[in-house]
């Protein structure tokens, strides 16, 4: 239990809370943008989260209080759709996510408790990171602690995953909340995001994970990620005339695609070339997590960030430049952008025993090259979301 925000939570509404809960963010290591391609993706849940405290109320009504901007609105649970406060003014944007959390429970039939809810977060915010996923699970989570039901977790990110794509307006595959749901300490998840089916595996021994934030940032709210996804949606209807029964780019190998990109405009068909090929990246990159070789998954990291640059034009040049330079220290294995891209941040897989030099060298020539600051830590591979109850 986090004593502090127990305070800060009866400082705010003179009781205390019933419930705490954490929701970690996620680096993805490999697999981007294939989740809503049905790929494989090799994301891990990291060591910076939300922290919610929060308590019922009988009245069906939700008061949240986002610690971190200073700022409370509240809302009746049986208007949620209209996305307005008591007042009738529209929903804040950061209030979106918990309001759309309660729409998609509620949308599937659960009942959801009235509650009073505080919560803060060291999730960068629009760094790749998935801040935003961890807030929506995290509400899932508070919400099936205090209202008597309990679902699967791949259920419950799903659900989370429907409030950020049907109410927020995002349409995010399922990686994210995935990620936040099901962390594995210590480990990797690969997850199918066709068949659902996942598992966990060790990061290859004696690595760490440095996170090297650019410091410029992005808003998925913004169309270029949703053209994304609409250019691989058109590459699969294009292709379907050629390739009878594909029902995604998942279903398409490189060589069939080779075959038939001239059909497509010149652009789809450098979307489709990088999911076809970021999605065989992984099946050999899980060859390479097995072995326990992190130089041989390295590789495929840098090759992963060269096809986000040139095919699926998602980088910017701050990133291609953490990059660079990531690739000239000894003991980085691999280095790419990670998350939707247009800014946010690096991952690097590295020798451990060098991490403390590896993030000083990044840190000072980045410095050097643009003129601006990134944020470089260290980061460990953290459990999925948890509740504790008193
Ligand atoms: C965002 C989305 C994810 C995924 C990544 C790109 O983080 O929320 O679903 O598509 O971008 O891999």
């Amino acid at each position: 239990m986090d004593r502090d925000l127990s305070a800060t939570f009866e400082g705010i509404f003179h009781r205390s809370p019933i419930v705490q809960v954490r929701a970690p963010g996620r680096v993805n290591l490999l697999g981007e943008h294939v989740d809503y391609n049905q790929g494989v993706v090799l994301p891990v849940a990291i060591d910076r989260a939300v922290k919610l405290a929060a308590s019922p109320t009988a009245d069906a009504r939700v008061t949240l209080n986002a610690l971190d901007l200073g700022v409370q609105v509240a809302f009746r649970l049986s208007e949620v759709v209209k996305k307005r406060d008591l007042d009738g003014n529209p929903l804040p944007a950061w209030a979106l996510y918990p309001a759309g959390v309660a729409w998609s429970l509620q949308d599937t039939g659960l009942s959801l408790s009235g509650m009073q809810a505080a919560y803060t977060s060291d999730v960068p915010i629009g760094s790749g990171l998935s801040s935003s996923a961890a807030v929506e699970v995290a509400f899932a989570a508070t919400w099936q602690a205090l209202s008597g039901w309990e679902l699967d977790k791949i259920t419950l990110a799903r659900l989370c995953q429907r409030a950020e794509n049907e109410y927020v307006g995002v349409s995010s595959g399922l990686m994210d909340q995935f990620a936040s749901a099901c962390g594995v300490e210590g480990h990797v998840l690969c997850f199918d995001t066709r068949s659902l089916e996942w598992e966990p595996l060790p990061l290859p021994p004696s690595t760490a994970i440095v996170i090297a934030d650019s410091g410029i940032r992005r808003t998925l709210a913004g169309s270029a990620y949703n053209d994304r996804r609409a250019a691989c949606e058109q590459a699969v209807d294009l292709l379907r005339k050629y390739l009878p029964g594909i029902q995604s780019l998942r279903d398409v190998s490189s060589v069939e695609l080779a075959a038939y990109s001239t059909y497509l405009p010149e652009v789809i068909q450098r979307r489709a070339e990088h999911v076809v090929k970021e999605i065989h990246r992984v099946d050999q990159a899980m060859i390479a997590l097995r072995r326990g070789d992190a130089r041989m998954f390295g590789g495929f990291m840098y090759a992963s960030h060269k096809s986000l640059r040139e095919l699926y034009e998602v980088s910017l040049p701050e990133l291609d430049c953490l990059v660079e330079i990531a690739r000239s220290l000894p003991g980085v294995y691999g280095a790419r952008l990670t998350g939707a891209g247009f800014g946010g941040c690096t991952v690097n897989l590295v020798d451990a025993s060098q991490a403390e030099v590896i993030i000083q060298g990044l840190h000072n020539a980045y410095q050097r090259r643009t003129r601006r600051d990134a944020t470089i830590y260290l980061c460990h591979a953290s459990d999925g979301a948890s509740a504790v109850k008193f």
